[in-house]
């Protein structure tokens, strides 16, 4: 599913340049991904070399053990409802910074940490940016095992190619960190993005899917001479800047 070590420089520098917009005093929602990583261990360096106070909020096991490591304080996802800053990485943004999610199987929490955060900035290297999502990589969604023969029947039935994903290291399917499968839908052609949305939800069984639709605010999008800051306002126009 993931590029693996693929740009992993650029992830670097994204990473790093969030983390310095995090200040004194915010509740931090924090991604998962190797994108996010690099922000994570950051944020690690500035709570020690700083005495930067914040804490975190993490969107699945694999960032809060690594805050654990890094002495970053996190707070119980289910107890908070109030986030400064989210940052979180992407596996395809396209230029209204809607995005694919979910290459880690986390894109169910990554969704409600999204949503509580007063601002939702994606981070990537530039091989994440397309004009229309869903063609390279992959719907992903997260489903109750119970539903598993269901879902396969109704995504067929919508056009999709849908494929329950495999573990690695594990026989059988990827368990999420909720204990869910995760079905990677292909499709052929682009989708309407809401309309696809609701038809996945609507769905019995279907949990989330890792399509995040106008959630966030700005896209870092690192590339080999600079970082680009695409925006959108609220006239649903979008501006691009670099540093
Ligand atoms: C996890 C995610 C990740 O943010 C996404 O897969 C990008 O990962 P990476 O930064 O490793 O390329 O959505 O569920």
């Amino acid at each position: 599913m993931k590029a693996g070590s693929y740009n992993l420089e650029l992830k670097e520098k994204v990473g790093l340049a969030a983390a310095n917009l995090v200040q004194n005093g915010m509740t931090v929602g924090i991604g998962t991904g190797s994108t996010v990583e690099f922000f994570i261990r950051e944020l690690g360096r500035r709570v020690k070399g700083e005495d930067l106070n914040i804490k975190g909020i993490t969107t699945s096991h694999q960032s809060k053990i690594l805050c654990y490591h890094l002495g970053i304080p996190v707070l119980d996802v289910g107890m908070t409802d109030q986030v400064d800053l989210a940052v979180d990485g992407a596996d395809e943004i396209d230029h209204s910074l809607n995005a694919i999610k979910g290459g880690g199987a986390a894109h169910t929490i990554e969704k409600i940490v999204a949503a509580m955060a007063q601002q939702f900035i994606l981070i990537g290297d530039e091989s994440k940016l397309v004009d229309h999502l869903g063609l390279k990589f992959p719907i992903p969604i997260e489903v109750i095992p119970e539903a598993m023969s269901l879902v396969l029947r109704r995504t067929k039935a919508i056009g999709a190619d849908p494929r329950i994903r495999m573990a690695v290291k594990k026989d059988g399917p990827v368990i999420s960190d909720n204990g869910n499968f995760i079905i990677d839908l292909y499709f052929k052609q682009p989708q309407t993005l809401p309309q696809i949305n609701n038809l996945l939800l609507s769905i019995p069984g279907v949990i989330e899917t890792g399509l995040f639709i106008g959630m966030a605010s700005k896209a870092f999008i690192a590339g080999a001479e600079s970082i680009k800051i695409l925006t959108t306002n609220k006239e649903g126009g979008n501006q691009a800047w670099e540093m």
